[in-house]
């Protein structure tokens, strides 16, 4: 194994240059300092219609940020207050599937942290293996199964986390609480598992999604893993849910897995789970 090239320590450098300038610059606009972050996931970005005094700021405009291409993401940085607190939102991500290095995929996630963002609040669309998931239920992400590759492999700048950062708890157990106390009180029925995050882009077949359950998993889906893991490596704490838009258990004959069934059904599960999050992040702030 050859040494690190000298170059490695530019490019990390240019890199936390770059995390820096973008946050600059959307500091420079929003003026505050907000402690969380959600990011909303397909058919979802609905959410940022809750927020109060809202700024928008198109990824385009972001020095270094990518561009959104996926259906039903709109790429734009939504800052405002939810749940009484300064909050930022993400209409859009970026997918691996779209052709992005996981650097850009996970790319938002580092600008957050120099941001001054402590909580990051993730959502996606994904297909229900559980048998007992139904479309339009909200699974709380307890734990995942990375199917992508690491967003992390590769020389690790440990001004920015530490080479080897632990995943016992990605997900972290206070948000969890909070989020099922919540909707305890309201009534919300919450399911609760295993994401797996696939690259896709194209849906699993039967064998797939048979496969994946055996492993452990309850949701599939095509992101958010490398954010978290991201999260993670950069210390910030993290909640994730999915809404449950396919069925990936049963196939009647005439049965397709279609994208537009998948931003219709997270579209009609959206104001359920933004009054979650405005909630929970209420509570956060309380803390
Ligand atoms: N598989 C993968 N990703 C998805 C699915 C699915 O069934 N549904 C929504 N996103």
């Amino acid at each position: 194994m050859t040494p690190p090239k000298a170059s490695t320590q530019d490019d990390m450098a240019l890199l936390r240059q770059e995390y820096e300038e973008s946050a600059r610059f959307i500091s420079g606009i929003t003026g505050g300092r907000p402690q969380t972050c959600i990011i909303l996931g397909s058919g979802l970005g609905d959410l940022a219609d809750s927020i109060e005094g809202a700024v928008a700021i198109p990824y385009a405009e972001i020095p270094h940020f990518a561009q959104s291409t996926a259906a039903g993401h709109k790429g734009n940085l939504i800052y405002g207050r939810l749940g009484g607190c300064e909050t930022l939102a993400m209409q859009g991500r970026f997918h691996y599937y779209e052709g992005y290095a996981m650097r850009e995929v996970t790319r938002p996630v580092r600008v957050m942290k120099a941001l001054g963002i402590k909580n990051l609040l993730v959502s996606n669309a994904a297909g229900g293996i559980n048998n007992t998931f139904k479309i339009g239920d909200l699974m709380i992400i307890r734990d995942h199964i990375n199917m992508m590759p690491n967003p992390l492999v590769g020389p690790n700048d440990e001004t920015l986390g530490a080479r080897f950062p632990d995943m016992t708890r990605a997900y972290d157990r206070d948000f969890i609480r909070l989020a099922e106390e919540i909707a305890a009180e309201r009534g919300i029925s919450l399911k609760k598992g295993v994401y797996v995050g696939l690259t896709g882009p194209s849906y699993e077949t039967p064998a797939e999604y048979s496969f994946y359950g055996r492993a452990g998993a309850d949701a599939v889906g095509m992101s958010t893993v490398p954010e978290v893991i991201t999260a993670r490596h950069a210390g910030l704490r993290v909640f994730g849910m999915s809404v449950i838009t396919n069925e990936g258990y049963h196939f009647a004959d005439d049965f397709v897995n279609d994208a537009a069934d998948v931003l219709r059904a997270a579209g009609e599960a959206s104001a359920k789970m933004s009054a979650l999050f405005a909630e929970l992040i209420r509570r956060i702030g309380e803390d």
